[in-house]
């Protein structure tokens, strides 16, 4: 509520702030409602209006059961197991390349954005979660976080640090697509960044090596890369080969679709990587930029691949290789994996040599990647590579008042020592207990009756083969840390 409590102030005065404060917040529910809540692609109206009152009443007066967001999801046990297995692979493989983490903020100023991928990208133009918060200033969800990356560099003064300065990142991203199979509106990369330094082709290289190892580590099934170099911004090098696309384009514009014919304006190059079959062949005539790059950047080029050669990385020339986002320079590289349709990206990166500067920050190189969690997850699955069974080593199936205090210590030593325990928090008949255990995939029931705990022989029972032992509380515990 709003804190108007100068004596000063008169009631009219007291009014206005009141209406002014039940504004803001109404905008802010109508952005809420607008970003989140009402589906507009699935069909239902948004509202016609700036929602007042009527619509907040509505919202109470419902009593609708909510749901995740449209292309959001609840990422559930026993599948975040399998995400775990991901990161904590990640952070293995990037660990062993001298990367560390960096954990930047979810909201950043929409102006980051705009200026480092570029105000006229779908990214920027069509898809971002952003909301004038309450100083007025606009933020949003982050999109990527290369930008944050880059913001974080200059903002720590990370050009002082021995370069080039190597961090990787996991979390969350935003971006209002529509979503299908593959592609949300929350999902999560893992990327890393090289920043600082040189441009050295070997740094393009080590970095796709690297990205390629946590692949193969992972057993991602039928792994592509492809590369490509799109040169830098000058006359004798991108620039000269965009204008010359352009007028290419502008000859053949009657047989684009509109994606295409607007993109002739906005930015010709993301013409080149099309999925319409019917723009294949006209695309397929157009100049190609290998034949435009400056000579330092096809030498550049040339040493990426060869590189790449050194460290056994078997890739794939696409000279359609764009990207879209509009910081990239040199080297581009996309990896797609098998079981995704449509949306087979699993890694995009590239060369961003002068985004820093650009922020506002010292001249420095830069270069990475984000791989899409969500779709390397799907693409495991699909493979059949991961058995994802959630399972406790020991179910205590306990009953008895005695019994419950010696169950919470067997539960305590045992879990002290690493194994996981299932403690019921009432007694059960020993016939459910069995079933819950089963049901629950344990390998062992401890079977803690009265009877046990007086003789302080306790049972132990293999849910597999239904074989049972007596053990002593420490015989227990030295059994269970060697066969688990
Ligand atoms: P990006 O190509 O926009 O690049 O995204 C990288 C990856 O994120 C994609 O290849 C895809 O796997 C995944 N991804 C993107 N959008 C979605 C979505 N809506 N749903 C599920 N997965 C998605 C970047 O973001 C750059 N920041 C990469 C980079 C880092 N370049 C240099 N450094």
């Amino acid at each position: 509520m709003l804190a108007a409590t100068s004596s000063t102030r008169t009631s009219t005065e007291q009014n206005r702030l009141v209406a002014n404060d039940r504004k803001r917040a109404l905008f802010r529910l109508s952005f809420f409602l607008r970003a989140f809540i009402l589906p507009s692609e699935a069909g239902t109206a948004e509202p016609a209006s700036t929602p007042g009152e009527e619509n907040l009443s509505f919202l109470v007066a419902t009593k609708s059961k909510f749901q995740a967001i449209r292309g959001t999801r609840d990422l559930l046990p026993p599948e975040t197991a399998l995400w775990n297995r991901v990161e904590g692979t990640a952070r293995e493989v990037f660990g062993a390349f001298g990367f560390g983490e960096i954990r930047p903020p979810i909201l950043e100023p929409t102006e980051l954005f705009a200026r480092a991928v570029g105000g006229e990208t779908d990214i920027v133009s069509k898809e971002m979660y952003s909301f004038e918060d309450r100083d007025e200033s606009s933020t949003s969800l982050r999109p990527e976080a290369t930008a944050s990356v880059c913001r974080a560099y200059i903002e720590h003064q990370m050009q002082q640090l021995p370069l080039p300065v190597k961090l990787y990142y996991i979390g969350p991203m935003f971006r209002r697509e529509r979503p299908q199979k593959g592609r949300y509106r929350q999902f999560f990369q893992i990327g890393a960044e090289v920043l600082g330094g040189t441009d050295a082709p070997a740094i393009d290289a080590e970095v796709i090596e690297m990205v390629m190892t946590f692949f193969d580590r992972l057993q991602l099934p039928g792994v592509q890369l492809e590369i490509n170099s799109i040169g830098h911004n000058a006359d004798n090098c991108r620039r000269g080969y965009v204008a010359q696309l352009t007028s290419a384009l502008e000859k053949v514009k009657d047989k684009l679709g509109t994606d295409s014919q607007r993109r002739i304006e906005t930015n010709p190059l993301r013409v080149l990587d099309s999925k319409l079959e019917r723009e294949q062949p006209i695309i397929q005539n157009l100049p190609r930029i290998a034949d435009h790059l400056c000579d330092e950047c096809k030498a550049h080029y040339a040493a990426v691949k060869r590189q790449l050669e050194m460290r056994g990385v078997l890739y794939r020339e696409n000279w359609q290789l764009v990207r879209g986002l509009d910081y990239y320079m040199r080297t581009t590289f996309e990896i797609t994996a098998a079981g995704l349709g449509s949306q087979n990206a699993v890694c995009g990166g590239g060369r961003y040599d002068s985004l820093v500067e650009l922020l506002g920050g010292p001249p420095t190189k830069g270069i990475g990647f984000a791989i899409g969690e969500d779709r390397l997850i799907l693409s495991l699955q699909g493979a059949g590579k991961v058995t994802t069974v959630a399972a406790r080593d020991v179910y205590i199936a306990w009953m008895g008042e005695h019994a419950q205090s010696t169950a919470i210590r067997a539960a305590k030593s045992l879990r002290a020592a690493g194994i996981s325990v299932e403690l019921p928090p009432v007694g059960q008949k020993f016939g459910k207990a069995l079933e819950r255990a089963s049901k629950l995939n344990s390998r062992y029931a401890l079977i803690l009756g009265d009877n046990e705990v007086a003789e302080g022989s306790w049972t132990l029972k293999t849910l597999a083969d239904g074989s049972q032992q007596k053990f002593s509380e420490p015989e227990l515990l030295d059994f269970l840390k060697r066969s688990l």
